[in-house]
């Protein structure tokens, strides 16, 4: 379904140096799969996400969903990004509409949708209140709601638990997967936690210090539904040591 092809990404910045931040970056993704990326800061995963998300355009290569060039923002596309970025004056449902409105396909159904998601995620009764009257945790929420509302074929999730308390993470990546098992959908998820690449995914990719490459992909052969208790399984710690010798490896040997 999204076919990223010998993609580059270099950027000019402002006093004239150049950062190459992708490299050559293949990668296909089929339709309903769930994609963990994983790697070290400064990478590029972002990068690759806003070039899935057509929020930014390659140096190289080329991206597409099922055969069409992405080239700006799609309806059918979903973003969450690490902060919960909501509009500050506008209510929450209004924050979780404003895709549909921006897009210019705002409907009754997607007003009902809204209040369904934010029901869905503990924010009911919330609809009217700003931002700043909501904790973070309920403000990111919200933003998963908000990319949840044109009901897109396409999740990207840029670190979308990264700044959640580790129980309101939990309980959050077991909503995601419930989300994801009732109505499916490709995901791509940027995350830092290796146990939640893999108790996610159904490849994690694996990516290399900048420029970003892909180093490796692994798949994780756990059956779904898949629960926290399977972090005790050996396929489970096999996956996760094997991310970390990629990870901390290349780092190691850059170090030397
Ligand atoms: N708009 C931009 N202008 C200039 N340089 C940029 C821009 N966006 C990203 N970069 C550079 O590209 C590289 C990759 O950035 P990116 O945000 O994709 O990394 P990342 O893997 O998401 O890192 P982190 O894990 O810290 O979020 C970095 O060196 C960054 O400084
Ligand atoms: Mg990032």
């Amino acid at each position: 379904m999204i076919a990223i092809e010998g993609v580059g990404k270099t950027f000019q910045s402002r006093d004239g140096d150049a950062v190459e931040a992708l490299r050559g970056v293949s990668l296909q993704i089929r339709r309903n799969e769930f994609v963990c990326l994983v790697g070290p800061s400064g990478c590029g995963k972002s990068t690759l996400l806003r070039l899935v998300g057509g929020l930014t355009l390659p140096s190289s290569g080329r991206v597409s969903i099922d055969g069409t060039t992405v080239a700006e923002p799609r309806s059918d596309t979903g973003f969450v990004f690490q902060a919960a970025t909501l509009l500050p004056w506008a209510t929450i449902l209004d924050n979780v509409l404003f895709p549909a409105r921006m897009m210019g396909v705002l409907t009754g159904a997607h007003v009902e949708r809204a209040r369904e998601l934010l029901t869905m995620v503990g924010l009911a009764g919330f609809e009217g209140k700003h931002p700043r009257e909501l904790s973070g945790g309920m403000q990111q929420r919200a933003g998963i709601c908000r990319a949840l509302v044109n009901d897109p074929d396409i999740l990207l999730m840029d670190e979308p638990f990264g700044a959640l308390d580790a129980l309101t993470r939990e309980e959050l990546t077991l909503e995601l997967m419930r989300i994801a098992a009732e109505r499916p959908k490709t995901i791509l998820f940027v995350t830092h936690s290796i146990p939640e690449a893999v108790l996610l995914a159904d490849r994690v990719v694996v990516m290399s210090p900048r420029p970003g490459r892909i180093a490796e992909i692994i798949d994780i052969d756990l059956p779904r539904p898949r629960d926290f208790d399977m972090e005790a399984r050996h396929e489970f710690q096999d996956a996760t040591r094997r991310i970390r010798d990629l990870i901390f490896g290349s780092r190691a040997r850059r170090a030397a």
